[in-house]
């Protein structure tokens, strides 16, 4: 498989690269920027990208590239931080001119080399950058200027080495996928050949490696991700799967019926159905505090698993369908901890049985891509994301039978009406929120003093950043109405215009 890979100096972009690589049908991963360059090489990569960063290259904490990179042999292309870091380490000139570009600016092609070959000479990108190259390292030329960044593109073809000031990877950069395409295509020689079926094929030679004739579990939650890793284990290792499915009692209305029933109608696979209400939340009583509940969630979901692995015998691997951006959202050596994952973070340290997670490194709209090409159902392929700590995470404080009945009927209704107004497949998620006040209402010439329950509907690319959707008045007032009026305990709705940053799609 041909791999661009992304080494990572800290920038929020630096996944998005990764991610717009791969739109361009070459796979790329993205790895920290201190991985050691012998482990680069035995990956064999057709290019490395070195992303953006926040740090100046003359801080007493900037991040250091090993120049040994340089002597690999394979194109380099450096993006904002990233060329000023390949520009320092290989004698050019950086400086703090005093001169930064912050968004929109225009950018003048001074000779079309490779990044910008068959590309208008005038063209818009997006800069963030105080920092600029002034002269460029010996070798390479100036092919690109804007009127704050003397050098704003640089390249030497005989080295296969490229710097760019600005953000390719950003929509606000409209020529920015063909600047990449150009590096991958041109300078790096790759073939658009990663498609929905290679992942496919890569994915199940993976896993059979790793697994091998071990038998292996999986768990099923219904929804589109340990479903698409299910299939693609059963591809693998096909009787050597069993799916087990633990109803937590943190599902909403119906659901666990609504699962089996997907799951009878297209796997031909055993599942195991565990039935574990009481014991979730009997461990939940008393706790109020969210990192501990997914603590708490995440390690009884792993304890059912190593039962029914010692009950089954001899099985030694555990799928989850994690994507990356669980991964990332649970904090990785250079991102910060924003929540456990309960399939990441949340995860107790002595496990018995090791993971396997064909979707680690993708995110959710390359999983639907993938789900689809499987063959399932488009209901499963665009069910909303729902997390696996279920509703625990959406009540805030004590999670009780009381309040998870109440929770449930409101986001029944809502779903209800998502649905008929034809808006459930446009909302990236639509759901209820039960926090932990009460207030003062009037039913019937009598006071309540109830719960409110909060609407939250967002719509998202692939979760890493949301927007509060625009829902219709109209449809917020049947949902509204009818929350108030069907389920006891709720006296009020209010609804959540928060997007994300600087607040997270879930309230825990
Ligand atoms: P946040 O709330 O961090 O959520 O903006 C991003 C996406 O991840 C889902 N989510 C989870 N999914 N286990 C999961 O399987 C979890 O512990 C978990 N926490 C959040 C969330 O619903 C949203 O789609």
């Amino acid at each position: 498989m041909e791999t661009v890979l992304v080494l990572d100096f800290g920038a929020q972009y630096s996944q998005l690269i990764a991610r717009r690589v791969r739109e361009c049908r070459v796979y790329s991963d993205m790895i920290p920027y201190d991985t050691p360059v012998a482990e680069i090489a035995a990956r064999k990569p057709r290019g490395l990208i070195l992303s953006g960063g926040p740090a100046s290259v003359y801080a007493d904490d900037a991040l250091e590239l090993d120049p040994a990179i340089f002597e690999l042999g394979i194109p380099v292309l450096g993006i904002c931080y990233g060329m000023q870091v390949m520009a320092h380490s290989l004698g050019g000139e950086v400086t703090r001119t005093g001169k930064g570009e912050f968004g929109k600016t225009e950018l003048n092609v001074t000779k079309e080399v490779v990044l910008f070959d068959d590309l208008p000479s005038t063209q818009t990108c997006w800069m963030s950058h105080r920092d600029s190259v002034t002269t460029p390292p010996d070798g390479f030329e100036i092919t690109g200027t804007t009127e704050s960044s003397p050098v704003a593109v640089m390249e030497n073809t005989d080295r296969g080495l490229f710097g760019i000031q600005c953000h390719p990877e950003v929509v606000h950069t409209p020529y920015g996928t063909d600047i990449l395409k150009n590096f991958l295509f041109e300078a790096c020689e790759c073939t658009p050949s990663w498609t929905v079926v290679s992942i496919i094929e890569d994915s199940v030679a993976a896993i059979r490696e790793q697994v091998r004739d071990e038998k292996v579990i999986c768990g099923l939650s219904g929804g589109v991700d340990s479903s698409t890793a299910a299939l693609l284990v059963y591809r693998a290792v096909r009787d050597n799967l069993t799916c087990i499915f633990v109803d937590h009692g943190l599902l909403r209305k119906n659901e666990a019926g609504q699962v089996i029933d997907a799951f009878e109608n297209h796997f031909h696979v055993p599942l195991i159905h565990i039935q574990a209400e009481e014991r979730f939340i009997g461990k939940l009583a008393g706790v109020n505090e969210p990192e501990q509940k997914r603590k708490i969630i995440g390690e009884e979901f792993i304890r059912i698993f190593e039962e029914e692995a010692r009950k089954l015998e001899g099985v030694r691997f555990l799928v989850q369908g994690t994507l990356y951006s669980d991964v990332i959202e649970s904090g990785t050596r250079d991102a910060a901890k924003i929540k456990s994952h309960h399939n990441v973070g949340g995860l107790p340290e002595d496990m018995d049985l090791d993971l396997v997670e064909p979707l680690r490194h993708i995110f959710k709209d390359e999983v639907r891509n993938v789900a689809g090409e499987l063959g399932l159902p488009d209901n499963m392929v665009w069910r909303q994301p729902f997390p696996g700590p279920g509703l625990a995470i959406r009540i805030i404080g004590e999670v009780t039978q009381e309040r998870l009945e109440i929770l449930r009927e409101a986001d029944f209704i809502l779903q209800e009406e998502v649905r008929r107004a034809g808006l459930y497949r446009q909302l990236w998620q639509s759901f209820c929120v039960l926090p932990a006040i009460r207030s003062v209402g009037v039913m019937g010439d009598e006071r309540t003093y109830a719960y409110p329950i909060i609407i939250r509907a967002v719509t998202s690319e692939d979760a890493m950043t949301a927007d509060w959707a625009r829902l219709p008045y109209d449809l917020l007032e049947t949902i509204s109405s009818r929350i108030i009026n069907e389920v006891p305990g709720v006296n009020r709705v209010a609804l959540d215009i928060s997007s994300k940053p600087p607040s997270t799609i879930e309230w825990e």
